[in-house]
């Protein structure tokens, strides 16, 4: 038996007590009749909570980004613009093209998470006949892919006065807006200020079983009412899931902030061992940190995960097990062949932490010495 700490994702996270009290409690009804009460009760809250009129339950993220994409660019050959570093553009199946007839056009993300403004502007099309018409510009915020980096709000507003200007909406995917929240100081309506739509994520660091929400307009959101069916997102007495959200809105929001603490000191410790084989991005933000490799390194991501999931009998005889003579798992993904992602998150405690921290020093140690005597 070992002791697993999961630094998988956020995701991972599983309901408190009260989400699970509430769901067992909740009001229900017919949710595509518009009639269950704590799907409507959530969707007020998260609209009012990011100053917008109108929101939307939904059963995923993908779902959330997907029907804005299809209700911005609801004219079939239209055109997005993404970041390449961007969920919807990595992660989510080409669902705006396979579902949507949508052509995502990516524009390169820079390490913060932002893109070249003057890029965006030259890149916005529609006047000329032979060009599909730039519908949409999306953003996303937290970006996880350049290590949950929150957005300057500077870039934002800077951003969206660009796209005011040439008439193409701004969608910001927030699965972890709560997060930049937390960083930023601002609230979560400032963030989204200008932004004509936005999805985000109760199942996330929030800790819901299920969930997402898309958040715009009364008539934006009448149109993604009508697009949630078509694709099957429409729920029946979704307020079992509700419930849930509306605690983890209540209860795990304020907590985020030691996520990030946790993602600091694990930062700083590995920092702190300085290994030329291990280096860690020099700004963390929030709750995801990413561990690259030199590009000329012997050694893959996938190769250290695999070894930090793995509990030799060298770490049992010695310091690296747990109270209870356990080893320890540290779980992990790779983001590319040589970045490792490790993800914080409320079940992440301070023993959980410590636990980590001792696999990752030895596991990092041990690579390190093989791979710097080979070189
Ligand atoms: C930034 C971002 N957007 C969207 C999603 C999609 O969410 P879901 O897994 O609920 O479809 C994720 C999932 O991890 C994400 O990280």
């Amino acid at each position: 038996m070992a002791y697993i700490v999961d630094l998988r994702s956020d995701t991972v996270t599983k309901p408190t007590e009260a989400m699970r009290h509430a769901m067992v409690n909740s009001a229900l009804g017919d949710d595509v009749f518009g009639e269950d009460p704590t799907v409507n009760a959530l969707e007020s809250k998260i609209a009012n909570m990011l100053g917008k009129q109108a929101a939307l339950f939904v059963p995923s993220g993908t779902m959330a980004n997907l029907i804005a994409l299809m209700v911005h660019c609801n004219k079939r050959g239209s055109e997005a613009l993404v970041g390449n570093c961007s969920h919807i553009f990595k992660y989510e199946l080409g669902g705006a093209a396979h579902l949507g007839g949508i052509l995502l056009s990516i524009l390169e993300n820079k390490p913060d998470g932002t893109f070249d403004l003057g890029e965006v502007e030259k890149r916005i099309r529609g006047s000329d006949i032979h060009e599909p018409i730039t519908s949409l510009v999306a953003i996303e915020n937290t970006q996880n892919n350049c290590g949950g980096k929150v957005l300057p709000l500077k870039w934002i507003d800077d951003l969206a006065v660009l796209c005011k200007k040439h008439s193409v909406p701004l969608h910001m995917d927030g699965a972890r807006l709560f997060n930049a929240v937390q960083h930023s100081g601002e609230t979560a309506s400032r963030i989204v200020r200008d932004c004509d739509s936005v999805s985000v994520c109760f199942s996330k660091g929030l800790s819901a079983p299920v969930g997402s929400a898309l958040v715009g307009s009364y008539h934006f959101i009448e149109q993604a009412r009508r697009m949630r069916k078509m694709l099957g997102g429409g729920m029946r007495q979704a307020g079992v899931l509700a419930a849930a959200a509306v605690v983890a809105l209540d209860e795990v929001v304020p907590l985020l902030a030691l996520d990030h603490k946790r993602t600091q000191i694990l930062a700083k410790v590995i920092e702190g061992l300085f290994l030329k084989t291990f280096q860690v991005d020099s700004e963390i933000h929030t709750n995801i940190l990413m561990v690259r490799l030199p590009a000329d390194s012997a050694v893959s991501a996938d190769q250290v995960i695999q070894r930090l999931a793995q509990v030799c009998l060298d770490e049992t005889q010695g310091d690296c097990k747990t109270p209870n003579d356990e080893g320890v798992i540290v779980k992990a993904i790779s983001c590319n062949s040589k970045t490792i992602r490790f993800v914080l998150h409320r079940e992440i405690n301070d023993e959980a932490l410590w636990l980590a921290i001792m696999k990752i020093t030895y596991v990092f140690k041990e690579i390190d010495a093989k791979y710097q005597t080979k070189k």
